[in-house]
């Protein structure tokens, strides 16, 4: 299957994009992880998206969509992926369309997480993440160990230089301005499923796992 993850900064896709890609048995491909990883790593892609990432704005269209075409075009993306974070512009969801029309394929459902601006506030504050692993705690609904250790890898977590409250506003704005517009493009498209992303991480991800399969 072949799925678009839509929500606002902070709405839970990363949270439920892992789980649903590990139901569905196909890749989570997140381009907010990729540019994540390309800047600890200090990788041209990542010197060049530190300063854009950081204040809270879009990175360029013509860097993400190469970007995510390459990472599409591997063999384990060929059965389909959850794609979390793109697009997030109509010129890369034009492009996605573009990329699958070359292989004769089409996005099965975009699934957007509905949860009102005040919860993620409230989500992007108390987020922390682990920068050895990745792995994402909130300091209220899923607190990592002592000390702030992550129960995976033992890494102390640290906040998001992009979840800073200034940023945070930042980043609600450019989704408001570039990425609301998908929704009338998707839901013209006749492929827009809303789901409510309030509630326990497993109600969210039993009402996603119902509405992507179509039940
Ligand atoms: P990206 O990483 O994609 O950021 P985002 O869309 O702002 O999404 P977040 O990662 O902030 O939140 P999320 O919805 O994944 O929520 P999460 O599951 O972590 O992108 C970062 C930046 O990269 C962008 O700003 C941009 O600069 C650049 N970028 C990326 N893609 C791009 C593109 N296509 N084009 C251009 N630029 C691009 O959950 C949040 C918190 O809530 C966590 O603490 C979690 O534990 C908690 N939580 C989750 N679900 C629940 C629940 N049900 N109940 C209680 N707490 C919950």
């Amino acid at each position: 299957m072949r799925i678009v993850l839509l929500g606002l900064p902070g709405a839970g896709k990363g949270t439920q994009a892992a789980r649903l890609a590990e139901v569905l048995g196909v890749p989570h491909v997140a381009t907010g992880d990729m540019f994540r990883e390309a800047m600890a790593a200090g990788t041209p892609v990542g010197l060049q998206v530190k300063a854009v990432v950081e204040a809270g704005a879009y990175v360029p269209d013509g860097l993400t969509i190469a970007l995510v075409e390459e990472r599409l075009r591997q063999p384990d993306c060929a059965p389909g992926f959850v794609l979390d974070g793109f697009p997030r512009t109509v010129g890369q969801a034009e492009a996605l369309d573009r990329l699958l029309g070359r292989a004769a394929a089409r996005l099965d459902r975009v699934l957007l997480l509905d949860v009102p601006e005040a919860v993620v506030l409230a989500r992007l504050t108390g987020r922390r993440t682990c920068p050895a692993c990745g792995a994402t705690y909130h300091m209220a609904s899923a607190p990592p160990g002592p000390g702030g250790a992550c129960l995976r890898c033992g890494a102390t977590v640290v906040q998001r230089a992009d979840d800073r409250e200034d940023v945070q506003r930042r980043r609600l704005e450019t989704y408001r301005t570039l990425t609301e517009p998908l929704v009338p493009f998707y839901a013209a498209a006749g492929r827009l499923v809303r789901v409510s992303g309030e509630g326990a991480v497993d109600e969210v991800a039993a009402r996603l796992r119902a509405a992507a399969v179509g039940a």
